[in-house]
């Protein structure tokens, strides 16, 4: 696809994807903009707007075909091809993320997970072990890493970053309360549940000033 995609966009894809296999799961072979909108809280026109990135993928008077629709935004964001993922961290976040079954259905594949603090070594997380981090190369020379999750104190995110980008890896999901935007050849996705919290901290006052 040549055409630059704006990240508002992409960022709102993941949400269609998941009502949409919320309707495929229901049966619902096929709906409108108007139905998929009062569903998904967001206008018509918006949805229209979104999905004409891509080329529409509706039909005028037939509306989108739910499968059809699933299966193109999958494409679109990767999600049927298999991402390895490695997490680097075992404390209660990376053991949270390494435990969590459910990415793998997105294609998202947790195959190993390191830390330095030698009391964990060993320590199984569902079927991983936890292993140390200078085993770390040679693992990544083994095996297909695309993407490595960052869940370590902040201090440590970006060395280890870079040092992940010097042994192949090219993306990074980081957790650690720190931006990191600065580094060259690698694509990075920052995750702040805070920022979130602060949002919904905002909105709850709103709310009660009404
Ligand atoms: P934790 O203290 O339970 O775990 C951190 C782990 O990182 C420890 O096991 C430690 O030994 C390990 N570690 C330290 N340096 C390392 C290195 N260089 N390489 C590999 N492992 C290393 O902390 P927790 O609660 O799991 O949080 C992890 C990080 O995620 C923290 O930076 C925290 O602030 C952040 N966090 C971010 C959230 C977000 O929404 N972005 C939400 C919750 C936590």
């Amino acid at each position: 696809m040549d055409k630059k995609i704006s990240q508002a966009v992409i960022r709102r894809l993941p949400r269609y994807y998941r009502y949409l296999g919320e309707l495929l799961d229901d049966g619902v072979e096929r709906i409108s903009s108007n139905d998929l909108s009062k569903r998904m809280h967001v206008t018509a026109s918006q949805i229209r707007q979104d999905l004409n990135n891509f080329g529409g993928f509706g039909q005028q008077g037939y509306g989108y075909n739910v499968a059809y629709l699933h299966e193109e935004i999958g494409n679109i964001l990767g999600v049927h091809d298999t991402h390895n993922v490695i997490v680097i961290g075992a404390g209660n976040l990376g053991q949270a993320i390494a435990g969590y079954v459910k990415f793998e259905r997105v294609g998202f594949k947790i195959i190993g997970l390191f830390d330095v603090n030698p009391e964990l070594k060993g320590k199984m997380v569902r079927d991983l072990p936890v292993q140390m981090l200078e085993d770390l190369p040679e693992f990544i020379k083994n095996n297909d890493v695309e993407i490595a999750a960052l869940t370590l104190p902040k201090s440590n995110a970006k060395a280890t970053a870079l040092k992940l980008v010097s042994l192949g890896v090219h993306a990074i999901w980081n957790f650690a309360h720190v931006d990191l935007d600065d580094i060259p050849d690698v694509v990075i996705e920052n995750v702040h549940l805070s920022d979130s919290l602060m949002q919904l901290s905002y909105n709850i006052t709103q709310h009660k000033n009404k």
